[in-house]
């Protein structure tokens, strides 16, 4: 695995991130960050409050300066947020940061599976979720690896990455 030390995880929203994210880092024995979580116990707020009062401008801003701080951190799988890997100043810092795999998931089992509940970013007409899903996927696919999650589960996913990172090692 080169020197990369951590591993980040990127996808959209309902790829399974966070799920995914906490139960990698146990099997690795690595620490696990959730970004949206260290964002909400920074800032003492929820996710979709940031929005409401702030807006999006605001919540990349704070998305940005956590990621500007974690510098420092190894041996740690890193769950983004949906939309962290969308500017080049965050693709940037991710890539140094570790390995991205990218978790694929289709529109509709994203939508299934976050019920649409507490995502500000799906709060859009079906026209504008098809094409936020492909101009995010043309970004996600430049991690160096995706992984399927349609019709896997959080373990099977899991079990997949964990493979192909001890092959990497090897
Ligand atoms: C967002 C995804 C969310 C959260 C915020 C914005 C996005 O994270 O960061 O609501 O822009 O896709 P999840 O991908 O964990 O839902």
């Amino acid at each position: 695995m080169r020197d990369k030390a951590n591993i980040i995880l990127i996808g959209f929203m309902g790829s399974g991130k966070s799920s995914v994210g906490s139960r990698l880092a146990k099997n690795l024995e690595f620490d696990f960050m959730d970004m949206d979580k260290e964002i909400e116990r920074i800032t003492q707020m929820d996710i979709p409050s940031i929005f409401k009062k702030y807006g999006e401008y605001h919540f990349r801003s704070v998305e940005t300066a956590l990621l500007k701080s974690l510098g420092a951190k190894e041996k740690t799988v890193i769950s983004t947020g949906g939309g962290t890997a969308m500017c080049a100043e965050n693709w940037k810092i991710l890539s140094e940061l570790g390995l991205l795999v990218h978790l694929y998931v289709t529109l509709d089992t994203a939508i299934l599976r976050t019920g649409g509940k507490d995502r500000p970013m799906l709060q859009q007409d079906r026209g504008q979720l098809e094409s936020m899903w492909q101009k995010r996927l043309l970004v996600y696919q430049l991690a160096e690896h995706t992984v399927d999650t349609e019709g896997r589960s959080i373990e099977e996913v899991t079990q997949y990455i964990v493979d192909f990172i001890k092959i990497l090692k090897e």
